[in-house]
């Protein structure tokens, strides 16, 4: 039986990248395998976080999951922290993951910047709690964005190191699940770089609560450049706004971007972004819509979140114990 194990962190509103790039994905694989989906309240403290924001956009990041699809029925929903094993098999696991790769981490390495020194052990070590998430479900398949790869990558690597170091294939190695031309969606203020939760600049993304009047006009201000819009694919080359646009066009319509590009060949900029606030705002206003809803009535959610994590538990506990055991733990 496959088991798909994957997480956002509670940080800020979800946007258009997370639900293209992962949300939306989980919903479909949703009966393809025994499904964890997390939200990553532990990785959201490797940056300060306000401790009420915090627990709101826990609330919110769960509401999302559900809004988007997710059944809590067929799929467990749960906060990392309250699964104690997460933060137990992340010390367990760092005891066999050379800090050379860590130091690989393309992502430590822009979160740190220039302020390398003063940057938290806990973003520094983020890559090794995050195989813990996945491992300590023995998780065989993480369907995540573009750019979680390398972390993916990585908890293949301790899972084999672990594996090598105790003499028994205990964890699968996971792999990660990267769909379609929506891995990687870019700001809208800047085609260069990722959209991102972090991004100073609200104009940058698209977030799944923003209503009708924002989506118009973040697209309207979104960057472009002077040109018409090519009759080719090939004509999107160094033109990364573009690019990014007519590729959310392609994600949210369910079209190849050969079929959008034919679409509004030689159009100015002007249509494709009118075009495309009407259809982020179809997709997007129902997952809005319901996660206002969701919001408004926290116990359920709480109820909700509790029973996930019962049932996430009662499958990692054993699996928790069963590492103890093969690394020489009393218990
Ligand atoms: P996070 O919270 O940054 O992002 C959540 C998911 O959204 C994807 N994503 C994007 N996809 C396309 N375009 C974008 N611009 C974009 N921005 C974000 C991410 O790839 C991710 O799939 N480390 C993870 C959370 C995590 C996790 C895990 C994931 C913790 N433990 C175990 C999988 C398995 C993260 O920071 O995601």
């Amino acid at each position: 039986m496959n088991r798909i194990f994957s997480g956002i962190q509670p940080t800020n509103q979800l946007h258009l990248g997370n639900y293209l790039g992962a949300l939306r994905n989980w919903v479909r694989l949703q009966d393809t395998a025994e499904n964890f989906f997390c939200v990553v309240d532990l990785h959201a403290l490797t940056v300060p976080q306000d401790p009420e924001s915090l627990r709101r956009s826990t609330r919110e990041v769960t509401a999302a999951f559900i809004a988007a699809g997710i059944d809590p029925e067929r799929s467990v929903i749960f906060a990392q922290s309250t699964v104690p094993g997460h933060a137990e098999l992340g010390w367990l696991l760092g005891t066999l993951t050379p800090m050379g790769w860590l130091n690989r981490m393309t992502q430590f390495k822009e979160k740190s910047g220039k302020h390398r020194e003063e940057s938290g052990l806990g973003l520094y070590s983020y890559p090794v709690l995050m195989a813990a998430d996945i491992l300590l479900y023995k998780g065989t398949h993480v369907p995540v964005g573009e750019d979680q790869k390398q972390h993916v990558e990585l908890a293949r690597d301790i899972a084999g190191a672990f594996n090598r170091r105790y003499g028994v294939e205990y964890f699968p190695l996971p792999e990660p699940v990267i769909q379609g031309q929506a891995a990687r969606i870019m700001s809208l203020r800047d085609g260069s770089k990722k959209m991102s939760k972090s991004d100073e600049s609200d104009y940058s993304r698209i977030n799944l609560t923003d209503d009708a009047d924002a989506i118009a006009l973040k697209f309207r201000k979104a960057k472009s450049d002077s040109d018409n819009l090519p009759d080719t694919k090939d004509g999107l080359t160094g033109r990364p706004e573009a690019e990014n646009l007519i590729t959310i066009y392609a994600a949210l319509s369910e079209q190849s971007v050969d079929q959008v590009v034919a679409q509004f060949a030689g159009s100015q900029f002007s249509k494709l972004k009118t075009e495309l606030a009407d259809l982020a705002v179809e997709k997007l206003a129902p997952i809005g819509a319901r996660m206002r809803e969701l919001m408004s009535d926290q116990a359920e959610l709480d109820r909700l979140l509790k029973l996930g994590t019962e049932r996430a538990a009662a499958v990692a506990n054993p699996i928790l114990r069963g590492a103890q055991d093969l690394m020489g733990l009393v218990r």
